[in-house]
């Protein structure tokens, strides 16, 4: 098994002491023992046990997802599961939070390539502050003013303790596929200014800069915590983005400013009337000729109750309260009705997926579902 360690170094990190990491080496440990060893057996006894019990109250198996969830509900199995997983969520936090404290206030780099302009003015919308999403205490806002980069390095060490590593060292895989999707499909394309709309820390952003080194790169986001810790990993990697705190709902950029207007795993997040108004900005920010890329989650596989009552879990147990219906959503009906004419669908595969959606270990679908890009063109 990959060792805790094998995150790749830069300033901000917070690795902290010897018992930091052997809490986390536990923790990702047992997030993996949940993902790989436990969740299997949830099918095992939905197939000779739960699906029978509900057969013989309702005389025939059951088949939509909320069908296998009530057929599901009462399995001691699948509630040990469930309890183990939420602990193993919960023990991550525990485990990257002390060190994470610990750095106090981090000095912000002088002579830096990029920048950090925070906006204590920005009011961020309400889905992004009102709960603490996948139950990360304090969420994506909580700061402590100058120095403080605690939401980001936690969500830093977080993400590649969640995801087992397989987002890859620098947790970019995301990022990665995005870059090598847009250059394989508008292989002439060479946008001037791009924008990473909900940048979190950098992860998918640093892959965009490197990607197209001419562009000048912006990440926003609503997290001043995260944009500090943004900034300091960024330049510690060597990598020159703007870093600016704004509401993809409304950024402040002038019309047309951008050719490349992108993110990564953000749209998930955001409310029913949250999305359209990002896609609507995304819209005007682009100039002629100019490309909207959102990358994120696949739709549910109607043809795949059972993955889908999995991967539902994430809303009924890791504050994900979006995430259903994002995965239901008509997203080529919803960039058209923001003013895209050309939109495109694609899936982006890699290994991440299998442990993003919680699929089981040995499950040949989920590797095929993959990312879903939403792709569309500001035609000239
Ligand atoms: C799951 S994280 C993804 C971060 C990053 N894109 C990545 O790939 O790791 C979602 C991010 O979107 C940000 N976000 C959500 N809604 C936003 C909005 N309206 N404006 C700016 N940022 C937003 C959150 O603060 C959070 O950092």
């Amino acid at each position: 098994m990959k060792r805790i360690a094998a995150q790749d170094a830069h300033a901000g990190l917070a690795m902290g002491g010897h018992d930091d990491r052997a809490r986390a080496d536990f923790a990702f440990a047992l997030r993996n023992r949940v993902t790989s060893a436990w969740m299997p057996g949830t099918r095992t006894v939905f197939d000779h046990r739960a699906a029978d019990a509900f057969a013989a109250r309702h005389g025939r198996r059951p088949q939509s997802p909320a069908e296998i969830r009530e057929a599901m509900d009462s399995d001691p199995w699948y509630r040990f599961y469930l309890s183990a997983r939420r602990a193993s969520q919960e023990t991550i936090w525990a485990a990257v939070i002390p060190p994470a404290e610990r750095l106090g206030r981090v000095a912000m780099p002088e002579g830096a390539k990029g920048s950090l302009r925070l906006d204590p003015r920005v009011r961020p919308p309400a889905y992004v502050g009102a709960i603490d999403i996948h139950c990360m205490p304090g969420g994506y806002l909580a700061d402590r003013g100058d120095g403080d980069t605690g939401a980001g390095a936690v969500y830093d060490r977080g993400v590649y303790l969640y995801m087992s590593g397989l987002m890859g060292g620098l947790n970019d895989a995301v990022g990665q596929l995005a870059v090598r999707f847009l250059k394989a499909r508008l292989p002439d394309f060479a946008p001037a200014r791009i924008l990473d709309m909900g940048c979190g820390v950098g992860h998918a952003t640093l892959p965009w800069a490197e990607g197209y080194p001419e562009a000048e790169v912006t990440g926003i986001d609503v997290g001043a915590a995260l944009l500090r810790h943004a900034h300091v990993r960024a330049e510690s990697l060597g990598v020159a983005v703007q870093f600016v705190q704004a509401d993809a709902e409304a950024t402040g950029f002038p019309d047309r400013h951008f050719d490349l207007v992108t993110s990564s795993i953000m749209l998930h997040e955001t409310s029913s009337r949250g999305l359209p108004a990002i896609l609507a900005e995304s819209r005007r920010l682009l100039a002629p000729g100019g490309v909207m890329l959102h990358v994120d989650q696949p739709r549910f596989d109607d043809d795949d109750p059972w993955a889908t009552f999995l991967q539902e879990n994430e809303t009924h147990y890791n504050n994900e309260p979006f995430w259903r219906r994002y995965r239901s959503l008509d997203l080529e009906a919803e960039a058209r009705a923001a003013g895209f004419g050309r939109v495109e669908l694609a899936t982006l595969s890699a290994d991440v997926v299998r442990q993003s959606q919680n699929n089981a270990a040995d499950d040949p679908k989920a590797r095929a579902r993959g990312f879903l890009a939403l792709l569309a063109f500001a035609d000239a």
